[in-house]
């Protein structure tokens, strides 16, 4: 894995968004792998100022995303199908037609996972951006999950409902399970890359690069991949 420190969470968007600029503009037919979360705001508002300044075109890139929040609607403010619209595809050229999320509202779990994992395998990623759980957790593959899963759906830890608590009004309102892309389907991109900032990430990024690989700490699967880079701040690089 090669590890970029920067300074602040600015210079980690800045960085995030050269590489993953780099991949569209070498390749405009490329599959992205994207995620939600705070972390990735950042580069994702470089995304949007670089396509209005300098016309990056989205315009044959499909998205692919990680997870989505079970029982919420595509237009449920906090659901990420509504983040992804809101925060960047909109703001691209992108096709509606050519980005990708679970169905939260699938009635049929078993048949939602089929889907998406043939979705998944029709759309190999030429780069599959992850955030960091505080847990070590990537897309809502908690601690413990067996690094050969496929999408499936998963019962969310109490440390995330609680993480992820602080944008919803109510931690009861946190949906408390959800459907996620498995570590497998993760590990298959070309290329990943993983972002982590602050300091309620040090020991996460920690256990991450320097821990042994086990799927109590899904990250640390990372060590295994060929082309990984993780861009951490100084305060989630604290512990290293
Ligand atoms: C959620 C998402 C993850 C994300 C993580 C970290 O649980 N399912 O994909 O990486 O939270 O979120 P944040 O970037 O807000 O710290």
């Amino acid at each position: 894995m090669k590890i970029i420190v920067t300074k602040d969470y600015e210079k980690m968007s800045l960085k995030a968004f050269e590489v993953l600029k780099g991949v569209v503009k070498s390749k405009p037919y490329a599959v992205l792998g994207l995620a939600t979360g705070t972390t990735p705001l950042g580069l994702y508002h470089n995304m949007i100022e670089d396509h209005k300044t300098h016309g990056t075109s989205y315009a044959h890139i499909r998205a692919v995303n990680l997870d989505e929040y079970q029982g919420l609607p595509k237009d449920h403010p906090q659901s990420y199908a509504y983040f992804m619209r809101e925060n960047l595809f909109k703001h691209l050229d992108i096709e509606e037609s050519n980005t990708f999320i679970e169905n939260g509202m699938a009635q049929n779990e078993a048949e939602e996972c089929a889907r998406y994992n043939k979705l998944l395998s029709e759309l190999p990623r030429d780069i599959q951006l992850l955030g960091l759980g505080s847990n070590g957790h990537i897309a809502f593959n908690e601690p413990n999950t067996p690094f050969g899963n496929e999408t499936h759906v998963v019962d969310l830890t109490e440390n995330t409902i609680k993480d992820n608590a602080r944008l919803f009004g109510d931690i009861l309102e946190v949906p408390r399970k959800a459907f996620t892309m498995g570590i497998k389907q993760i590990m298959q991109a070309k290329q990943i890359l993983i972002l982590a900032s602050g300091a309620n990430k040090a020991d996460a990024v920690y256990q991450t690069v320097r821990g042994r690989v086990t799927e109590a700490v899904p990250a640390s699967v990372l060590q295994l991949h060929p082309n990984c880079i993780m861009i951490a701040d100084k305060e989630a690089a604290s512990k290293l």
